[in-house]
């Protein structure tokens, strides 16, 4: 894992930005893993501040979100689908066509799962996956568990990620229960990972993801096991990780 200590919020968007950028370079019609959240929003406005200076190409990247609320329409305000067209795509020159998010619509999880795997799977998976982390170290959806997951699953919602995002919601009881996520696996298909992380929050998660054992009560820790992971942070992030890396 190569940490990259940022200091700010700033800072490491800025990196994050360059490194996402740097793919789209590399390779115009890339497909790229994102990420919803607060962490990401400050890498997104990079990216939409190089597309509009001209150094920026979307028209051929195609993108694969990570998770979506199960029972939510991809035009619902609070639905991870519209979080990204918000911050990113209405933004830039990406091609509708070339977005993909599970589809909170289909009520049958079994047959949204396996479409979304099949589409991954088809586009070769990620060549870049953006992730930010939770606080309990999970990526997308993959909460702690007992196993790590493999391909999209449907998830029920643990009491405290349904009490973090309500802060997003009118009402506690307006919080879906369930998402569909990309499974662990399909995360460690991509050829690069790319995680964010910002705030005191998160410096016991970034410590377990990198230097814990790899163990599924940490999803994150088995991103150790990927080949290619850029883990890009502020200070406080890395605040427990001093000496270590
Ligand atoms: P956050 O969420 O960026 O809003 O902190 C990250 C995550 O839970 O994956």
């Amino acid at each position: 894992m190569r940490i990259i200590n940022c200091h700010t919020y700033e800072a490491m968007s800025r990196k994050a930005a360059d490194i996402l950028a740097a793919q789209i370079q590399l390779k115009p019609n890339c497909v790229l893993g994102l990420a919803t959240g607060t962490t990401p929003i400050g890498s997104y406005q990079g990216l939409i501040k190089r597309y509009e200076s001209g150094s920026l190409d979307f028209s051929e990247v195609r993108t694969y979100n990570l998770d979506e609320y199960r029972g939510l329409t991809h035009e619902d305000p609070q639905s991870y689908h519209y979080f990204m067209n918000d911050q990113l795509f209405n933004h830039v020159n990406i091609d509708p066509a070339n977005v993909h998010v599970p589809d909170g619509a289909n009520a049958d999880a079994d047959a949204a799962c396996a479409d979304y795997d099949r589409m991954v799977a088809e586009a070769g998976y990620c060549d870049l996956q953006l992730l930010g982390i939770g606080r309990n170290g999970h990526i997308g959806f993959n909460e702690p568990a007992d196993e790590f997951s493999k391909g999209t699953h449907c998830v029920d919602l643990t009491e405290s990620t349904i009490e973090a995002n309500s802060r997003l919601f009118e009402k506690e009881e307006d919080v879906p229960r369930q998402a569909y996520t990309m499974g662990t696996q399909t995360i460690m298909n991509a050829r690069c990972i790319l995680v964010v992380a910002n705030g005191e929050n998160k410096a016991q998660a970034v410590r377990d993801m990198c230097f814990g054992p790899i163990v599924p009560a940490c999803p994150a820790s088995i991103l150790q096991l990927h080949p290619n992971v850029f883990v890009v942070c502020d200070d406080a992030a890395l605040s427990l990780c001093e000496g270590l890396y």
